[in-house]
């Protein structure tokens, strides 16, 4: 019995330290840093020239690309579908939330790069990891490291992006839920919205906060009245296209005023400003404003990893598209 007891304490060490051993490995999602070490060593230096060159032209679509890695995560896990075309236009990217999406080409772009020099081996999944940590860190935002290993799914469905995608009229709870089902936290909620520093939006997103609020012409009461009447001059009634900045004056710099911005009753969206209802993000956003409880820099990089370890394929699962838009 006593033998028994050993044996079966020794193997509880065993498997624990396994465990233990293998999430320093970045697994059990079957990621981990330098995936391409052997197969590839160049790639990430190739992602990185070839993004520097499209910012060197292109600034604006610093914003766009980061957020592209975001939609390819909630919708089926970063596997590469939210890039896929579709003839009859019944995928991710026809999805409506979907259609302000931007910077499909220079992912292409990217890829291009990347096959020339090693065919059929890294994923476009994993371009888009690298990707959105590259434009952070050329906004001059935080760099981490990214883990990689990441392959393409064949799937992109169109409702799917409608039932996976957070509108930005999203309250809190649904906010939390939309994170928590992915298995995301409250605070990764909090750190990673801090993404809106950069980019811009269409007036279409936010219009129903200056004109026309419940339904009556009203307009939100959570929004700075003095912000409502800039965003008026910028957005007419009715109008969708019109683009403003998200964080007005330093659109292209990747910094913490975003919640600052949320902090002034500022946040663009229902889903920014909805940061101020909960306690746990509340309190977030307001130690960011102070330079004593500052982390958001780090906290981003850690919350990056979290989102780019959703629902990944790894091993023999999925493929390495030969390009993005397509299976192969
Ligand atoms: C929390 C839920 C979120 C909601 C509801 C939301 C919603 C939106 C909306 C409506 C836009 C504007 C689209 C347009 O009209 O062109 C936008 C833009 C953007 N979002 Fe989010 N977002 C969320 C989370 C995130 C996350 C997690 C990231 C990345 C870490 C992110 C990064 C961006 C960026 C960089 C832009 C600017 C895109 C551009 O310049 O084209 N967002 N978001």
């Amino acid at each position: 019995m006593a033998n028994s007891m050993t044996t079966l304490f020794v193997l509880l060490q065993v498997i624990i330290l396994a465990f233990v051993l293998s999430l320093a490995n970045g697994q059990p999602h079957g990621l981990k840093i330098g995936f391409y070490e052997k197969t590839c060593p160049d790639a990430e230096a190739i992602v990185k020239k070839t993004v520097d060159q499209v910012m060197s032209v292109a600034p604006s679509l610093a914003g766009a690309l980061l957020r592209l890695h975001f939609h390819d995560c909630f919708v089926r896990g970063c596997e590469g579908s939210v890039l896929l075309n579709s003839p009859t236009h019944q995928a991710e990217k026809d999805a409506i939330p979907n259609q302000t999406l931007r910077g499909f080409q220079t992912i292409d772009k990217v890829k291009s790069a990347v096959e020339k020099e090693c065919p059929g081996i890294v994923s476009c999944a994993d371009v888009l990891a690298i990707v959105a940590r590259d434009v952070t860190v050329a906004t001059m935002g935080p760099f981490y490291e990214v883990e990689t290993g990441r392959r393409d799914g064949r799937v992109s469905n169109i409702t799917e992006a409608l039932n996976n995608l957070i509108p930005p009229t999203a309250n809190i709870s649904r906010l939390k839920a939309g994170f928590l089902q992915k298995g995301l936290s409250v605070k990764d909620l909090v750190v990673l919205s801090g993404g809106h520093t950069i980019g811009i939006s269409h007036c279409s997103s936010f219009n129903n906060r200056l004109y026309n609020f419940t339904g009556k012409g009203d307009t939100d009461p959570t929004l700075d009245p003095e912000y409502i009447t800039r965003l008026k001059i910028a957005c007419k009634p009715g109008d969708q296209n019109s683009i403003v900045e998200m964080d007005p004056g330093s659109v292209r710099t990747f910094d913490g005023d975003y919640f600052r911005i949320v902090d002034k009753r500022r946040g663009l969206f229902q889903s920014d400003a909805a940061l101020l209802d909960d306690s746990e993000t509340k309190t977030y956003v307001e130690l960011q404003t102070s330079t004593h409880g500052y982390t958001f820099f780090n906290d981003f990089g850690v919350s990056m990893v979290n989102m780019g370890r959703l629902e990944v394929l790894t091993g023999n699962s999925g493929e390495i598209r030969k390009v993005c838009t397509v299976v192969n």
